[in-house]
């Protein structure tokens, strides 16, 4: 039974609309609305590109693509005639001032429908289109805009966007979206740490030893090298989408839950993180590169040879070691890392408690583990409780680590939607709790800087990793130094 809420009416415009993300991303998770009914009848989706097509074109394009994208369960004819009827297509070369005839023209007496434009475009372009769109006065009370990550390369070009974006439309018009922030299993956090009563008192310095985030990716950057040379994973994932679950995980209970309340509590977690001295930054940072190694048995290149740039000094792998200075947290280390070509495809949350205060039971068989709670986000939603029991029979006791598991697919009997159906619901509805308001990003781009400069400055550059493989053995210093180990457990 669809559980979708009615939208009102809306023009979405994707600028960028045959690139990567929108086919990927943003056509499925519409089409998948579409599927479950959300779609009011008079909505459409315009795509704004530079690709020449014409909108039979257009629609060609997407119906020989979407298949690869959505559920073959959800593709049925009725359904996709009427999602391919909604797409329409204006050419323009974003550049050019002269070139908004079509997208004006398909806008034009359309004034009382709520209008997204979607920027899947290169971050230089978000204040230029932006510009146009006040020049060609498209813009209204009911437009939204959707600045996709990355929000600039460092403090100063994202508040250099955040400015330009800022002089067309009001920050409640502006969705900086993470896709995080969509995920179930990310939303799914505040819930079980705010709408249960048994964890609350323990998450805090006095019962948990240190906290884990990683973020591992088993693919490379594949045809993505252009971009992602220019990125590296710190400014790729560390800076939104890790510092975002770190924020949730960190931050103290608002008192009822509305765009402004966790947006608020998120932003002091992100101005709570102790700066990173340059000393720090050799100490408590490290930077990762691939090399050639396997992936599920296969041999594959190194990220030079895909990035197509032998002297490239890209990090494709960073973990950091983080601490949130407040009154919760004082003491307790956060533990971050992500990476691709890793071992395996696997984002979690460890919060590992402190040892029991005294071994009560000292001619048992083993010895009682660390409590470890194990946040799975994906692939498999779920979470295990690690514990200590008694394995059962006579003759002494004999300590055994055991775990409560918990999977949501199993316990909701239902596979969890794409996070960008969620989130592009949002927009339409005008929701922005799920999103970054800019003082988070630029509080986030603030504490990453100097990472970023201390890794510039580096004559060593980044540390190499045989891809299939968890990071560089500094990685597993960073965290052994400390007495303490990554957790790689089996998948929940
Ligand atoms: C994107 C990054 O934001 O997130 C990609 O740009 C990365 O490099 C992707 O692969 C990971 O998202 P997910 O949802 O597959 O974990």
């Amino acid at each position: 039974m669809s559980t979708a809420k009615p939208v009102e009416p809306f023009d979405f415009v994707v600028f960028g609309g045959t690139g990567d993300l929108a086919v990927r991303k943003l056509l499925p998770a519409l089409y998948l609305r579409e599927h479950d009914g959300e779609l009011p009848a008079e909505s459409r989706i315009i795509a704004a590109s530079r690709a020449g097509l014409d909108v039979s074109g257009y629609r060609d394009k997407v119906r020989g693509e979407l298949g690869r994208f959505v559920p073959e369960n959800t593709l049925d004819e009725a359904t996709l005639d009427r999602f391919l009827a909604r797409l329409e297509y204006a050419s323009i070369d974003f550049a050019n001032g002269n070139d908004w005839a079509a997208l004006t023209t398909l806008l034009a007496d359309r004034t009382n429908k709520t209008r997204v434009f979607y920027l899947a475009c290169a971050p230089k372009l978000f204040g230029p289109i932006c510009a146009e769109l006040a020049a060609n006065d498209l813009v209204d009370d009911d437009s939204r805009v959707v600045l996709e990550k990355p929000i600039g390369h460092d403090l100063e070009s994202a508040r250099a966007i955040n400015d330009a974006v800022g002089a067309v439309f009001e920050e409640a018009q502006i969705f900086r979206i993470d896709h995080y922030l969509g995920k179930e299993s990310v939303q799914n956090l505040l819930v079980t740490r705010f709408a249960n009563t048994f964890l609350e008192p323990l998450w805090n310095s006095s019962w948990i030893d240190h906290i884990q985030i990683t973020v591992s990716e088993s693919l490379g950057v594949g045809a993505r090298g252009d971009y992602y040379d220019t990125s590296g994973a710190l400014r790729d994932m560390l800076q939104n989408h890790l510092l975002q679950v770190l924020c949730l995980v960190a931050m103290e209970p608002p008192t009822y839950v509305d765009k402004e309340t966790v947006r608020d509590e998120k932003l002091k977690v992100l101005l709570a993180l102790k700066p990173m001295t340059p000393k720090d930054v050799k100490r408590n940072t490290v930077a990762g590169q691939y090399v050639p190694g396997l992936a599920d048995g296969v041999a594959v290149p190194g990220y030079k040879d895909e990035a197509d740039n032998p002297d490239s000094r890209t990090e494709t792998f960073a973990a950091v070691k983080a601490e949130v200075r407040n009154w919760r947290w004082a003491g307790v280390p956060f533990y971050l890392r992500t990476g691709k070509r890793m071992e395996r495809r696997l984002s979690e949350i460890v919060v590992q408690f402190k040892p029991v205060p005294h071994p009560m039971f000292p001619d048992s068989e083993g010895a009682a583990e660390p409590n470890k709670l194990v946040i799975q986000l994906q692939p498999n939603e779920g979470m295990r409780l690690h514990m200590t029991a008694k394995q059962p029979g006579p003759g002494g006791v004999r300590l055994r680590p055991v775990s409560l598991d918990l999977s949501y697919t199993e316990a909701f009997s239902r596979p969890s939607p794409d996070a960008y159906e969620r989130l592009l619901m949002d927009v339409v509805r005008g929701n922005p709790t799920l999103f970054m308001r800019r003082d988070e990003v630029e509080a986030a781009w603030a504490w990453v800087e100097p990472i970023l400069l201390g890794w510039k400055q580096s004559e060593q550059g980044p540390r190499r990793y045989p891809a299939g493989t968890n990071g560089p053995t500094d990685a597993t210093t960073l965290i052994e130094r400390d007495g303490r180990t990554w957790h790689e457990g089996a998948p929940a």
